[in-house]
């Protein structure tokens, strides 16, 4: 098959933003905007892709370097037609059909692509172009065709008069063209226009003048053709693909209790039998088993949480993994590198990091475990506190099987603790404890009798208690 490839036009400043960020790097559905047109080509098969970029482009250097795209350099936005020359200029002499897309449109199908490339072929035209009939046409350029229904001309809104501006159909800024119609006339472009702008949509003109067609394809699907310019449509685009990724999870067998209350990114997978609850957030490269039950108010973002575990409301997870049948929350921390056994247990106001939790712990209230190996089975009381960081380095804790921490206990990193043994509880660990020892650590109870009615009785007469007599000796 012959070679193809794309150039994405993404130079533009996109001043209705109102940003300092380049237009094409603001996020749609938690990736920046141009990622979702170059996945869009990398799917529709498009081996070689060219990035037209301009001001604020180290901005965008992660999704470039994820598709392997190459850079062309627009330093100055002179306009669509001097963005895809900037673009051509760097592209492999071997393709010889070109699609050109907007880095602003991120709903661009890869199956929209696809028609365009056959569209084209089986037409032998210059050039195809994707239209879109929309309800309200305001700000994109219009499409007139000719009696047979190819494109006559594209002409901008701000170009033309009352009776374009009443032509329902526009320009997506999605094309396919023939490279050598398109390496012809790119150069011939004029900027004599409203915007003094080289405008690529001028290339229908010079097409007909050569006796060939452009061939519209109008898109099924509106959206498809939708520009991003303002916030208002950057979050109307994410909508767009929140919906689509929540019905498509439903129908592999999840139940999202509420369509309307949940944010779920494009890459995040969730298994059968899995339930969503109001208020959640799945993030980045999230991936849910099987049965998992998942609360209120939980945000998870690039986790693993494996079959029948259970996030209960309002626990916070980042790139950790969560093994089956665990139990989280609520109000449950994990921060990276957190590992949770099988059917372990993190309950409330419990943070974990960089620590593996073996199967079958239980750690339910208050505590923070870092840079720790807790093996299985063991119990951490309430208000454990690994003490992992001396100001300089940090230190790993190691916890046995079996082992029972009493509540309010300080492990100061770095200490090990055997299997089986037994802290008692407010203890402060600073030397390492033998397996079934009993560690304990902490000032012996003093009790001195009456003391509060010989030193302090106003406390009692505050609570309104008696204050007892005491015999003279
Ligand atoms: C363009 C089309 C218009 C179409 C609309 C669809 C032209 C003349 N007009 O208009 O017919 O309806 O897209 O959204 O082509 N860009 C550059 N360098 C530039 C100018 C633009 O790289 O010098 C890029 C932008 O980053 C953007 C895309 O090209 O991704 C479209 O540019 P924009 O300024 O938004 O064009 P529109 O005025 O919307
Ligand atoms: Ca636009």
């Amino acid at each position: 098959m012959a070679a193809i490839s794309a150039i994405i036009l993404a130079a533009g400043q996109g001043k209705r933003m109102k940003s300092s960020l380049p237009k094409v790097a603001h996020p749609v559905a938690g990736k920046p905007m141009l990622w979702h047109v170059a996945r869009a080509a990398k799917d529709a098969g498009i081996t070689e892709i060219v990035f037209v970029l301009g001001h604020g482009r180290e901005k965008v250097i992660g999704t470039t370097e994820e598709f392997g795209g190459k850079v062309a350099v627009q330093e100055k936005p002179l306009g669509t037609g001097d963005a895809a020359r900037c673009g051509l200029s760097v592209l492999s002499p071997k393709a010889n059909e070109v699609v050109v897309l907007c880095g602003d449109a991120p709903l661009l199908h890869p199956r929209t692509i696809r028609t365009l490339l056959s569209v084209r072929r089986r037409r032998k035209a210059a050039a195809s172009v994707l239209t879109g009939i929309l309800p309200d046409p305001a700000g994109y350029g219009r499409v007139l065709r000719n009696p047979d229904g190819t494109v006559a001309r594209i002409v901008e809104e701000r170009d033309g008069g009352p009776e374009i501006r009443k032509i329902r159909e526009v320009n997506s800024g999605t094309y396919v063209f023939d490279r050598k119609f398109l390496a012809r006339n790119l150069p011939r472009l004029t900027d004599v226009n409203v915007q003094r702008e080289f405008y690529l949509t001028d290339l229908v003109v010079q097409a007909l003048q050569e006796g060939k067609i452009v061939v519209p394809v109008v898109a099924g699907n509106p959206d498809e053709v939708r520009g991003i310019n303002s916030r208002k449509e950057l979050a109307e685009a994410t909508g767009v693909l929140r919906r689509a990724k929540i019905d498509s999870l439903m129908d592999a067998g999840v139940t999202v209790v509420a369509p309307d209350r949940v944010y779920i990114e494009p890459e995040v997978l969730v298994g059968a039998d899995s339930l969503i609850e109001p208020g959640v957030a799945l993030l980045g490269k999230t991936r849910i088993g099987k049965g998992v039950r998942i609360q209120t108010g939980c945000v998870v973002e690039n986790c693993r949480v494996d079959d029948g575990a259970h996030l209960k409301p309002y626990s916070v997870l980042t790139d950790s993994h969560v093994r089956k049948g665990a139990v989280l929350g609520p109000f449950a921390h994990l921060r990276p590198e957190a590992d949770i056994g099988e059917d372990a247990r993190i309950g409330n106001f419990v943070e974990v990091k960089k620590s593996r939790i073996g199967k079958g712990s239980k750690a339910n209230h208050l505590a923070y475990i870092g840079d720790t190996i807790v093996g299985k089975k063991a119990n951490i009381g309430a208000g454990t506190i690994t003490c992992n960081y001396d100001g300089i380095a940090k230190h790993t804790t190691v916890i046995g099987d079996g082992v029972f921490v009493g509540s309010d206990t300080q492990f100061v990193a770095p200490v090990t603790i055997g299997q089986g043994a037994l802290i008692g509880a407010g203890a402060t660990i600073t030397k390492d404890v033998p397996p079934y020892a009993l560690a304990l650590s902490r000032v012996e109870q003093k009790v001195i009798e009456n003391w509060v009615i010989r030193r302090m009785p106003e406390l009692l007469r505050k609570a309104g208690l008696t204050v007892p007599v005491l015999n003279k000796k």
